[in-house]
């Protein structure tokens, strides 16, 4: 169940906040992006439909239960993407997974760095999580760039661990641990 703040400041005077259904039109504008797809897990539509953000944004009951989602927003109160925490079942109950996306005007600005140092931080200190990670795909040196300014550790190599986009590629496992 979730719990706690439902918003979370951002150092540069962003916000991650809960999506509503009234941010159906700028989350099509934003996430229908190829470039965005080929770095996601195939559950990730691509094209990204009216649909697919109304089904998105009518689960987020379900989807609380599953781990928190939000809207990153920007010191100017844009939303320019999305950063959840999937929490994992069994003897990973106290795991996480943390996946993030920004449209592709705001990438290199800092905002995803912002967003997961802040999102980890939340996690931590809002349930009983002893690790939070993230699968990176090889050919994406930004997210790992991101991910290590977040104070994740690159752990292992995960070879031909995901099939994305027609080919088998190495899958690079970053994660923080409870501090
Ligand atoms: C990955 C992503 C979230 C990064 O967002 P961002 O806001 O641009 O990230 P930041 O600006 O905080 O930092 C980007 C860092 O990556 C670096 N970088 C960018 N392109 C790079 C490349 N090709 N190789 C190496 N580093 C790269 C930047 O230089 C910067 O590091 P620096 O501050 O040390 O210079 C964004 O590109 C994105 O949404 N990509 C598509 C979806 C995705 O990959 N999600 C993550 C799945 S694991």
């Amino acid at each position: 169940m979730e719990k706690r703040a439902k918003i979370i400041a951002l150092p540069s005077g962003g916000r991650l906040r809960p999506w509503t259904a009234a941010d159906a039109e700028t989350l099509v504008a934003l996430a229908n992006d190829r470039a965005i797809w080929r770095n996601m897990r195939d559950q990730f539509p691509h094209p990204y439909t009216a649909e697919n953000a109304a089904f998105f944004l009518s689960n987020l009951a379900n989807k609380a239960e599953a781990g928190p989602i939000r809207a990153i927003e920007n010191a100017a109160g844009q939303v320019v993407g999305s950063i959840g925490l999937h929490f994992k079942h069994d003897v990973s109950h106290r795991s996480a997974e943390i996946g993030y996306w920004l449209g592709q005007q705001f990438w290199g600005q800092g905002l995803a760095t912002e967003a997961l140092q802040a999102l980890t931080d939340y996690g931590f200190a809002t349930y009983k999580l002893a690790r939070i990670y993230a699968l990176v795909f090889a050919w994406n040196p930004a997210s790992g760039r991101v991910l290590e300014k977040a104070g994740y550790t690159f752990e292992a190599r995960l070879r031909d661990a995901v099939t994305k986009d027609g080919q088998t590629i190495d899958g690079l496992l970053y994660a923080r641990l409870h501090p």
